[in-house]
């Protein structure tokens, strides 16, 4: 869900079935009364202290849905067992994605809502089959409501519909039509699209998106959906949604994005307060988070996170993307630059939480793999490529994270970006939809940060939910 923007500069840019398969590992599922909370600056269910070993991912309704609408049961349920097996205790996927009256590009299809209340039921039992299977497997949910960037339609889409479908200035994404192409149809490469395809600045597309802040109309269908959300009955357990404790939290939007410097004035804020409320008023029993990225420094971070309803803050890290790495540059000093940088990042936005009074969680951060290995390859972002810097910078960032929780700081735990799982560029076709279910969402390159069921990052996550288990172990046999 990362973007590439401009903190820096520029940019670089199932089936219906309720007799699913049971997981062969045992785990223990979510009770559905087990709802997780807030004390002080820890989060606590059932059992005590509660640490996030997360991951995103984004599609799992869609993965989860009837086969006819581009849906994959057995990958859903291998992947959901191997994240399960890996120690992971939470997911942060989608619970919206728009449509529009005319195939748009760049993202998830088929969409959860074709037009203002107007829902694809099959989609909506996908979500269903998943927040069930995740349940199964004792993992929770953070259920994202909304999105700033294009990729599930998002912002620009609901201020198209409100503005007579107004073309949408997407800026430069990922074409997978595009030249280079492979020899065999439907199986990439592309290129990411540029002003001669009729791409719009970042900064354009955004100010469009934004609109959303104050656009009357935009705010209703918004506040219909997350209502159509909260109060739906899971096709497949029975469980309302706000009665079900699988569903830790409810997430405004996938990186709400203020003006570039701080103003008290940002239309944001308000709109942080009014649909945190609103949210509040339909799920008493479950947290809500903004999903915020917390780049754009102190002031913003605390307006944004001292909203009364709002109960932990977000924060993501992109080092590439913000220009602090070079996917490219083998160097030791730039995985230097890029450790420093999440270092300091945890450490600022750490301090930061603390003065909220709040908890924090690195919900989004990912690195590429050693692709200057790629560089004279047909692609980029091919598998092949080794992942040191990633390991390192995985051992850095995700260590930074529990050592701020082990002394007591507010952070809460660490959700990579993104998992792809049995996916690969070298061997991806494109399903019906145009879709490939990459860790990578469809505006970006595939490939570029996913995390592979037999990447050594899935053991580092592994290892970072060990080592904490034992900590909170001890931590409160000695009467925490
Ligand atoms: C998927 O949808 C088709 C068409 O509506 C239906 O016949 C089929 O039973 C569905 N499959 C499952 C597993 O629900
Ligand atoms: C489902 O996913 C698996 C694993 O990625 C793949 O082998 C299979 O072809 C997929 N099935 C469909 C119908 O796409
Ligand atoms: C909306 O767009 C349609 C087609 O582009 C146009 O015919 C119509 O006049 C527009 N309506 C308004 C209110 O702008
Ligand atoms: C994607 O690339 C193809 C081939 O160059 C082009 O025809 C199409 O217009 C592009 N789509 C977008 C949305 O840029
Ligand atoms: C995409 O286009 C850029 C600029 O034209 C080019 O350098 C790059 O090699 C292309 N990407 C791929 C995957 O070929
Ligand atoms: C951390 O905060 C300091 C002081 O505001 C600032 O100078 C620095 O750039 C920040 N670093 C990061 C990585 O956010
Ligand atoms: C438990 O952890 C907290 C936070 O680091 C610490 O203050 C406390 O002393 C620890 N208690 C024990 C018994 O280890």
């Amino acid at each position: 869900m990362k973007v590439s923007t401009a903190l820096f500069g520029s940019i670089v840019a199932a089936s219906a079935l309720s007799t699913s398969a049971v997981p062969k590992k045992k785990h223990h599922a979510i009770d559905p009364k087990d709802f997780v909370y807030v004390d002080g600056l820890r989060l606590k269910d059932a059992k005590g202290l509660h640490y996030i070993t997360g991951l995103n991912y984004w599609a799992c309704m869609n993965l989860a849905a009837n086969k006819s609408q581009g849906g994959n049961y057995s990958r859903l349920v291998t992947e959901l067992d191997q994240m399960a097996a890996h120690g992971i205790n939470h997911l942060r996927v989608m619970a919206s994605s728009e449509g529009a009256p005319t195939p748009q590009p760049f993202r998830m299809t088929p969409a959860l809502m074709e037009a203002p209340g107007k829902y694809n039921e099959k989609i909506f039992r996908g979500l269903d089959i998943c927040l069930d299977e995740l349940s199964k497997r004792g993992i929770r949910a953070t259920m994202t409501l909304n999105d700033e960037w294009q990729w599930s339609g998002g912002f620009a889409q609901y201020v198209s519909w409100a503005l007579n479908n107004t073309a949408i200035p997407y800026p430069p994404s990922w074409n997978m039509t595009k030249a280079p192409q492979r020899t065999t149809p439907g199986t990439g490469w592309g290129n990411y699209s540029d002003e001669a395809d009729g791409a719009h600045t970042y900064d354009e597309f955004t100010t469009f998106a934004n609109q959303i802040y104050t656009n009357e109309l935009t705010e209703k269908w918004y506040k219909d959906h997350i209502k159509t959300v909260i109060n739906r009955r899971n096709t497949v357990n029975g469980r309302k949604y706000n009665e079900d404790a699988t569903i830790m939290t409810w997430q405004l939007a996938n990186e709400p994005q203020s003006l570039y410097n701080y103003s008290p004035s940002d239309p944001l804020f308000p709109w942080v307060d009014r649909i945190s409320s609103y949210i509040r008023t339909l799920a008493p029993k479950q947290l809500i988070s903004v999903g915020l990225e917390s780049k754009q420094g102190e002031q913003i971070f605390k307006a944004v996170h001292k909203a009364p309803e709002v109960d932990y803050a977000t924060t993501h890290c992109w080092v590439q993307n913000w220009g602090v790495y070079d996917m490219y540059d083998s160097s030791e000093a730039n995985l230097k630059a890029a450790q420093d940088f999440a270092t300091a990042f945890i450490a600022n936005t750490s301090a930061w939480s603390k003065d909220v009074g709040k908890p924090v969680f690195l919900e989004e951060f990912g690195m590429a793999r050693d692709n200057w290995e790629n560089a004279n390859k047909e692609y980029p972002y091919l598998s092949s490529a080794s992942t040191t810097h990633k390991d390192a910078y995985f051992k850095t960032i995700i260590g930074a994270v529990v050592s701020d929780f082990k002394n007591g700081g507010p952070y809460i735990g660490t959700s990579p970006w993104a998992y792809g799982g049995m996916w690969r560029p070298e061997t991806q076709v494109v399903n019906e939809f145009g879709m490939v279910w990459a860790g990578d969402p469809p505006h970006e390159s595939p490939g570029w940060y996913d995390l592979y069921d037999t990447d050594e990052a899935m053991n580092i996550v592994a290892r970072q939910q060990k080592d904490v288990a034992a900590w909170i172990k001890k931590n409160q046999t000695h009467g925490y």
